[in-house]
C-alpha cells in the first residue's frame, strides 16, 4: 500500500495573511484537501471573500481581523482556533510586504517596521503554537513563509531577504527541536509570485510609478503564480520536509551562490545598474 502521508481530513489549519496572494491561494487549496481554517488579516472584506470560498467548499473559516503586530493576535488566533474547531493541527505564518530601497538609504523605522511583520510576528505566532501543541501533547506542523530571498538577495533588498532569511533559519533550527515533540516545521521559499505583494512594495517604498504585478526585470520562466506555491505547501502537509521550494533551478543557483558568492555579483550587475538608473543614478 502506498504511504499517503498526514491526512488533512478535518484537520485545522491557521493562516495569517490570507486576504490575498499566497495566503489566499493556500487557504482554498486546504479547504479543497478537506481541513477547516481560522483566517488572518487586516483587510475584513477580503478575508470575507476569501471566507465564503472556502464554505462553497464544504468547509469552515472562521476570522480574526487584525494586524500580526498586535501583542495578542498569536493568542487571539490559538483560542480562535480552540473555540471553534477545538485546536488546531497546522499554523501557516505568512503576512508579510517588501521594502525596495538600497541597504545604505533604509532607515532605522523602516526596518523595525519590516521586521516587526516578517519576522518577529512570525516567531511570535509559531512560537505560541508550539508550546500549546506541546502543552497539550499535540502533533502538528508550523510554517513560515519566507522566500527564495532566504538564500541570497537582489539590490535593493537587503532589509526584506535579511528578515526572510532569519526565518528560514528560525525554522531550521525549530525543526530539530520539535521533531522529537511530533512537532514538523517547514519554511516556504517563493520565487516571483503574481500576489499584490509588488504593488504593496513599491507603495510603502515611495514609487507612485509602479503600475505592473512584477517587476519587468523578473524572468519570466521565473514567475509563477500564487496557487503553484499553495499546491506544494499541501504536499508539505501531507509529506513533512524542512523546506518547500517550487524551482529547481532557483534552488540550485541559490546554493552555487553560497559556494561562490562573486559569481552572484556578476549574475545581479546588470539588475544593479537597472535600480541605479531608476533612481536616477546612472551606473558609471
Ligand atoms: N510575491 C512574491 O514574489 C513572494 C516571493 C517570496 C515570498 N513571498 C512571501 O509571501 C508572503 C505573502 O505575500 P504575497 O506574495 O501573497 O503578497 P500579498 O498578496 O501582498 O499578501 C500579503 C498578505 O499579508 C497580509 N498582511 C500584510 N501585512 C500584514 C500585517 N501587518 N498584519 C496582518 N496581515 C498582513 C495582507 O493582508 P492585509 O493587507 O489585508 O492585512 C495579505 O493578505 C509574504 O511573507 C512574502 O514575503 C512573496
Amino acid at each position: 500500500m502506498p504511504d499517503m502521508g498526514v491526512n488533512l481530513q478535518d484537520k485545522v489549519i491557521i493562516i495569517t495573511g490570507a486576504s490575498s496572494g499566497i495566503g489566499a491561494a493556500t487557504a482554498i487549496e486546504c479547504a479543497r484537501s478537506g481541513m477547516d481554517l481560522v483566517l488572518n488579516a487586516r483587510r475584513a472584506e477580503k478575508l470575507t471573500e476569501v471566507a465564503r470560498a472556502i464554505e462553497k467548499l464544504g468547509r469552515k473559516a472562521t476570522l480574526v481581523i487584525g494586524d500580526v503586530t498586535e501583542k495578542d493576535l498569536s493568542l487571539r488566533l490559538l483560542d480562535e482556533a480552540e473555540q471553534a474547531f477545538g485546536g488546531y493541527y497546522a499554523v501557516f505564518s505568512n503576512a508579510g510586504h517588501g521594502l525596495d530601497r538600497p541597504a545604505h538609504e533604509t532607515s532605522e523605522d523602516e526596518l523595525r517596521h519590516i521586521f516587526e511583520v516578517n519576522y518577529f510576528a512570525s516567531v511570535d505566532l509559531i512560537s505560541a503554537s508550539a508550546k500549546r501543541l506541546i502543552e497539550q501533547g499535540r502533533p502538528g506542523h508550523l510554517l513560515m513563509n519566507s522566500s527564495c530571498l532566504a538564500k541570497f538577495t537582489l539590490p535593493h533588498h537587503s532589509a526584506y531577504s535579511a528578515t526572510k532569511a532569519a526565518q528560514n533559519h528560525f525554522c531550521r533550527a525549530m525543526r530539530l527541536e520539535l521533531k522529537p515533540e511530533r512537532i514538523e516545521v517547514s519554511s516556504v521559499h517563493p520565487i516571483t509570485t503574481t500576489t499584490e505583494f509588488f504593488q504593496v512594495s513599491q507603495t510603502l517604498s515611495g514609487n507612485k510609478d509602479f503600475d505592473g504585478i512584477v517587476p519587468d526585470h523578473a524572468p519570466r520562466m521565473f514567475i509563477q503564480p500564487p496557487e503553484r506555491v499553495a499546491r506544494a505547501i499541501i504536499r508539505c502537509l501531507r509529506k513533512p520536509h524542512a523546506e518547500v521550494w517550487t524551482s529547481f533551478i532557483v534552488r540550485a543557483t541559490a546554493g552555487m551562490m553560497t559556494i561562490f558568492p562573486s559569481m552572484f555579483d556578476v549574475l545581479m550587475r546588470k539588475q544593479a545598474a537597472a535600480e541605479r538608473a531608476k533612481r536616477g543614478k546612472a551606473a558609471t
